[in-house]
């Protein structure tokens, strides 16, 4: 009988667990020809008193060898190598194989966009300011996962797979409309009702329905990226206007209008992304007669309607009379868990008939036992339980903020507290340019996520911040600060 003792030499010190390292020297063994098809190989008993192990560590060995189809086992007979030897197989063991990279780059010519952003850092800081992110900690995500358990339990795949997945559940639609028409005053039905994958998808779609090459939209600057992106990679010409403390300039989107034909306009209307401003009343009622007038659509990116402070939120521009010229926007990722991918769009009928049909061409459907657990969160009213559970901690955590920075920042910068939302936007002295001040921050633990150095300012999340985490970065940045004072001293 071959030596097999010889053959495998275990090493104790390896994280990788025994079974896996003996099926590897095997299979290395047959792959080189050491060991040839028809090799008899020692039974597990055998092969455990020659090793000294334990038996079942052997069997795990030939099951994991088996399954590759590197060995074959006859019952109650012998286990031989098999006589297809299974060359071409990956091996998941096989560590040294699966860390090559996939050959060279591609060749043929595709298309590119730029990373939005700044390139992740591999460290992650003890404290991350991320720009205005909820606090997962105190999302009822559990309550969400055991119903989302029960359901699949209950086998209500069969029944969801019967519904229109791509335009979402029904159950969640129906409890959207309610829900809506509560908390917005939105009139709406199940037709006018999709559900994707984050606020994301919805912007995504209404872009590649609305813009033809050369379109022109209009945009606030400084804008949320991405949504700019879309609109561009969609064909449209963006038409940057100025936002100042009460939102988009409608008079600058009025001189647009009479000199060309505008397609769209994009608003955030509650705390614009990234300056946190809300449109004024008296600029929201412009921008709908301005719709009426040039025939533009609105789209309204609501994304974070659910959390104001100061006074109750405005209703949204689709809560008025529009002509179905505007497309409303919404999502749970920032109530719940930006994880959860479950945002909405509310329109025409006719416009979601045709948004569904794109929306199958790059998903067939979302989550439906999801969107059903997230139907019945609202139902129960534990949505509502939650949202006024967290908004009374992020209120709490914005002032701790408020405080922090006016007591130990204020020389260095300058902000406005947001009626809602769930970041500070910070501008920051151009003195200090915050590219340093990020990389300063850094090798001190805090990382700042969100930074615009067009305006030497940043988003300052404070929602998903314990209020001793936001005093520490607070702490840091202070430091960070009078590190870089005494440099612009010395030069
Ligand atoms: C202004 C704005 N709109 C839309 C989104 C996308 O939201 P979601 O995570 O629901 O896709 C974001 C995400 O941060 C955002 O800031």
């Amino acid at each position: 009988m071959f030596p097999f003792d010889r053959l495998i030499a275990i090493d104790k010190n390896s994280k990788k667990p025994i079974y896996l390292q003996i099926a590897f020297i095997l299979s290395e063994a047959i792959r080189n020809g050491v060991l040839q098809a028809g090799t008899p190989i020692p039974s597990s008993r055998d092969l455990a008193k020659q090793l000294n192990l334990h038996r079942k560590t052997i069997v795990a060995a030939y099951e994991e060898l088996s399954a590759q189809e590197w060995i074959t086992v006859v019952p109650r007979k012998k286990t031989v190598v098999s006589s297809n030897i299974p060359i071409l197989q990956p091996k998941k063991w096989n560590s040294e194989q699966t860390l090559r990279p996939y050959e060279n780059p591609m060749q043929a010519p595709f298309k590119k966009q730029q990373v939005i952003g700044l390139q992740k850092d591999n460290r992650l800081a003890e404290i991350i300011i991320d720009d205005g992110r909820p606090d997962i900690r105190i999302s009822p995500i559990d309550l969400l996962l055991k119903t989302y358990r029960s359901l699949i339990q209950r086998r209500y795949a069969t029944q969801n797979l019967e519904q229109n997945m791509a335009q979402g559940s029904l159950a969640l639609r129906t409890e959207l409309v309610t829900y809506l028409a509560e908390s917005r005053g939105l009139n709406s039905t199940i037709d006018n009702l999709l559900i994707t994958s984050g606020a994301q998808m919805s912007i995504y779609l209404s872009s590649q329905l609305l813009l033809e090459r050369g379109d022109f939209i209009i945009v606030g600057t400084p804008n949320y990226p991405m949504a700019n992106q879309v609109f561009q990679q969609s064909g449209g010409r963006l038409i940057e206007v100025d936002v100042d403390q009460y939102g988009l300039d409608v008079d600058q989107v009025e001189k647009h209008c009479q000199n060309q034909p505008v397609k769209a306009v994009y608003v955030i209307p509650h705390h614009h992304y990234p300056t946190t401003v809300t449109l004024s009343v008296e600029r929201r009622m412009k921008l709908l007669s301005l719709s009426k007038k040039y025939h533009f659509v609105i789209i309204e990116d609501d994304y974070d309607y659910d959390y104001h402070y100061s006074s109750s939120p405005y209703l949204p521009l689709a809560t008025a009379q529009h002509r179905g010229n505007i497309i409303y926007i919404g999502s749970f990722s920032k109530v719940l868990d930006p994880s959860l991918r479950i945002g909405f769009m509310v329109a025409s009928k006719n416009f979601i008939d045709q948004a569904v049909i794109f929306r199958k061409m790059i998903d067939i459907g979302g989550d439906g036992y999801m969107q059903d657990a997230l139907a019945g969160l609202i139902r129960e009213g534990e949505l509502k339980r939650h949202l006024k559970k967290s908004k009374r901690i992020y209120q709490l955590r914005k002032d701790h903020l408020d405080q922090l920075l006016r007591e130990q920042l204020s020389p260095y910068i300058s902000y406005r507290i947001p009626s809602g939302g769930m970041a500070i936007w910070v501008g920051v002295d151009p003195q200090y340019p915050l590219f340093q001040l990020r990389q300063l921050a850094l090798t001190l633990g805090l990382q700042i996520n969100d930074i615009n150095e067009t305006h030497n300012a940043f988003r300052f999340g404070f929602a998903s911040l314990h209020e001793k985490d936001l005093s520490s970065a607070i702490a840091i940045l202070s430091k960070c600060f009078n590190q870089l004072s005494k440099t612009i001293e010395t030069i």
